[in-house]
Formats: C-alpha cells, sequence, structure tokens
C-alpha cells in the first residue's frame, strides 16, 4: 500500500470512518503529484510558474476572443481555468454557510468542509468508491432512484437490499428498515441510503418519522453496528406540507453516535436549479470525529476525484458563488419554490378528484418533484406506452408504478394530465 495511505489510515485509526472504508477507501490517498506541486507553486512562486498543463498569456489562463465574448461576466480563471480537485476553496465554506442556516438542527455538531463533486451522482459513486465492497449489503426503501443500483450494484457489486417504503398507514416503514438493520448486519457494517425529498415517491419524512428514525438508528448504532448512511437530498427544500421535517436527516444524525457516519451528497442540480452545471458536495459527520480525521477523510476523497473526474466545472461552480452573493438570489427562489407548491396543489386537487373506480392508488406524497401510482392489477409499462401512443410521457418503474413529474409540466396542464392518465388507466383496466 502507498506509503501516503498508510499514513491516512493511521491518521483514522478508531474511527468509524476506518472502520467503513472499503477496500479501495483504506488505498486511497492524494499524491504528492502535478496538483500538489501546482498547488505549492501558486503560493510560492512568484518569478515564472511553469507547472499546470494550461495556456496562460500576461498571467491569465488563455480565453479565445470568441469564449470572452460570450461569457463577458467571468474573469478567464472563472470561465475556463482548471479549479482544485476538492473545488473552488470559496464556494467550499459558502456551502457549508448555507448547509448550516438550512440545517438549524446540526447546531454545534463537527462535520467536514464539503468537497465539490461533479454533480449529485458522482458523489453518490465517490462514497461508493470509498464505502462498498463487492458482496456488502446497501440498504434503501424500496422505491429509489434507479442510478443507485447501476452505480453500487453495477460497478461496486453490493446487494441492494430494500424494505417497504410505506406501513399500510402511509407512514415511514421505521420498523421494516430497523428489522432490514437487523438482519443484514455483516461484519458489523451497514450501509444505508435515504432519499428525501424521495425520487420516485415524492415523500419527505414528517417531524415524528425523522425522530424515530434516528432512534431507530441509534439503536442499532448502540447494539454494536457501525453505520455509514447516505442522504442524498437532491430535492432538498421542496417541502410541501406543515408537518414534514424540513431539515435534511444529516443534521439530525450528525452528533448522534460514534458509530454512525453520516455523508451529506447534496449540490446545485434540483435546490438551485442548475442541473447541467454539474456541482455536488459531499460532506461527512460523525459525533466525535475531529478536523484531523475530516482532513484525512478528505484527502481520500480528493485522490478518488482525481483518480475519476480530476475535478469538477469550473464556470459551473463560479456561476454558483456568484448566485448564492446575488442580492435576488433568495426572492428568485422562493418565487420558483410557490410556483411548485402550487403545481404540487394541483396534483393533490386532480389525485382527489379521481374516479373511485380507478385502478390507481396514490402513493403518499409531500415533497419533491414526483408523485408516484401503485398500478395494483394493472400493468405500468403497458399504461406507459399507451399514455405514450397518446403524447403524454410518464415513468414506468418495476411494471408497478407509474412516476410522474407534476415539478415538469406547467399548471395549467395538471388538472387536463392527471385527467388523461386517470381515464387511459380506467380503460386499460377495463378491457
Ligand atoms: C434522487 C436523485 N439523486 C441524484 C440525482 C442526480 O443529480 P445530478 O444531476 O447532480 O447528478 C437525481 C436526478 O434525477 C435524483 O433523482
Amino acid at each position: 500500500m502507498n506509503q501516503l495511505a498508510r499514513e491516512l489510515n493511521a491518521q483514522l485509526e478508531g474511527t468509524v470512518i476506518a472502520r467503513l472504508l472499503s477496500g479501495y477507501g483504506l488505498r486511497s490517498y492524494f499524491p504528492k503529484g502535478i496538483v500538489a506541486q501546482s498547488a505549492e507553486a501558486k503560493q510560492r512562486a512568484d518569478r515564472y510558474n511553469a507547472t499546470v498543463g494550461m495556456a496562460y498569456s500576461g498571467g491569465e489562463p488563455v480565453m479565445l476572443p470568441a469564449v470572452r465574448e460570450l461569457l463577458p461576466h467571468f474573469t478567464p480563471s472563472e470561465a475556463v481555468a482548471y479549479s482544485p480537485t476538492p473545488g473552488n476553496p470559496k464556494l467550499r465554506d459558502l456551502w457549508a454557510s448555507e448547509i448550516a442556516a438550512k440545517n438549524p438542527s446540526l447546531g454545534q455538531a463537527s462535520h467536514s468542509r464539503p468537497v465539490v463533486t461533479a454533480g449529485l451522482t458522482n458523489g453518490i459513486f465517490q462514497l461508493a468508491e470509498l464505502f462498498v465492497d463487492p458482496g456488502d449489503s446497501v440498504v434503501m426503501p424500496d422505491l429509489f432512484w434507479g442510478n443507485y443500483r447501476l452505480i453500487l450494484e453495477g460497478r461496486n457489486e453490493a446487494r441492494l437490499t430494500t424494505f417497504e417504503f410505506f406501513t399500510a398507514g402511509g407512514e415511514f416503514n421505521v420498523a421494516g428498515l430497523a428489522e432490514m438493520l437487523e438482519r443484514h448486519r455483516e461484519n458489523g457494517k451497514i450501509v444505508l441510503l435515504v432519499n428525501f425529498p424521495n425520487n420516485p415517491a415524492g415523500y419527505a419524512p414528517t417531524r415524528s418519522d425523522a425522530d424515530r428514525l434516528v432512534e431507530a438508528l441509534r439503536a442499532e448504532a448502540e447494539a454494536g453496528t457501525d453505520l455509514l448512511v447516505i442522504c442524498d437530498d437532491a430535492y432538498f427544500g421542496l417541502f410541501y406540507e406543515d408537518d414534514t421535517f424540513t431539515e435534511s436527516l444529516f443534521a439530525r444524525l450528525a452528533g448522534a453516535h460514534e458509530r454512525i457516519l453520516v455523508a451529506k451528497v447534496d449540490g446545485a442540480t434540483k435546490e438551485d436549479y442548475l442541473w447541467g452545471m454539474r456541482v455536488g458536495f459531499i460532506t461527512i459527520a460523525a459525533r466525535g470525529l475531529e478536523p484531523r480525521h475530516y482532513e484525512a477523510f478528505e484527502k481520500k476523497l480528493t485522490g478518488s476525484i482525481r483518480a475519476s473526474v480530476s475535478n469538477s466545472n469550473t464556470l459551473g461552480q463560479n456561476l454558483l458563488i456568484r448566485l448564492l452573493e446575488h442580492p435576488e438570489y433568495r426572492r428568485q427562489k422562493e418565487i420558483q419554490r410557490e410556483e411548485m407548491l402550487a403545481r404540487f396543489r394541483a396534483m393533490r386537487q386532480a389525485i382527489a378528484s379521481m374516479p373511485g373506480d380507478t385502478p390507481l392508488r396514490a402513493l403518499p406524497c409531500n415533497a419533491g418533484y414526483f408523485v408516484s401510482f401503485d398500478c395494483r392489477k394493472l400493468d405500468a409499462e403497458q399504461l406507459r406506452l399507451t399514455l405514450l401512443d397518446r403524447g403524454i410521457g410518464t415513468i414506468s418503474i418495476q411494471n408497478r408504478y407509474l412516476r410522474v413529474a407534476f415539478a415538469s409540466v406547467d399548471r395549467d396542464e395538471i388538472e387536463p394530465l392527471f385527467g388523461e392518465i386517470f381515464d387511459t388507466a380506467r380503460e386499460l383496466a377495463e378491457a
């Protein structure tokens, strides 16, 4: 094993991070190669800096005149230069402040400095690399974003282990989760992946769900299991009901237990309507971890980023900095949130007037972009294809659920859209 990896492992010894790392996670390190030497030169080479693989002219990265013309508000460094592998330092600190402001329950709990990833997908990918070994169980509710399978099962050879999302009463199934944790604690380790607001279920925990969830995880940790809880907070902020827990579970778990390592994966993708900019973040926390532990983990994560995407989109990062500092940012975001809420309400109203004899059953929905229907005896894929023949695009999942992104259609289209879905489902059920 590389000496630098050994040193990082020694720095992490005795912590939940060390106990949870995968084989690759143990081997990972950030070399003192080109990137580190260039960073040193940036500080000290005040005569000539001939380190980095970028073309410079007059001390600025070269930017073709046409690009300059297209991006008049950004300097060459902000637009076309490489960013540091763990991300723009200013953005990392701004995002840490955003996390603190949006999650008051975090209080004084220690956590790492957010590291920039190439979107949330890449954040999940990096965590899977660092913490999941072939054969490991990764526990999650049975409705989940399909890309988890592609990453965790396809690349990391994990076993996805699911429990029913909802109880018969429509609450988050904490008992099902607790049972699954108990059954799948292998070698004292469990990885749990939660995504609230959920894709495809459009659900975020109520305050009492969140309390029960935290208690179940704490009980599992008390029983001696080391847990990595990955919180995919892609749709954070889109909460529509009064009793919803409007913070990330990360905030509640950060100081919960020495055996609970929580990793928040979030970003500008959906929160700031910057889908294609590819700016995500990873922030981790566990009770008792100290700055030196977070720094050692950051080096391992930085090594993994360097080995995969090298670094993340500079223009996207600088655009996000400018956006977060823009005087109109919060107001504009609130206006858009109001619009999403109006679409949610229109969807709710459409479902309330769903015909009594419909084969569809709407799953609980209080947040995010989506609502899903259990198609029961109907084949969801057949329903999707029939809708497609009528010019309506939806997503079928496991041949059982139909996912409808109410966030992606205009408000006045919601009533006719759902009306057609209900009519088509009834016709198919009667055929
Ligand atoms: C639950 C969830 N996580 C992550 C993502 C992807 O985020 P990004 O585009 O930043 O990779 C999506 C996108 O659909 C998602 O639904």
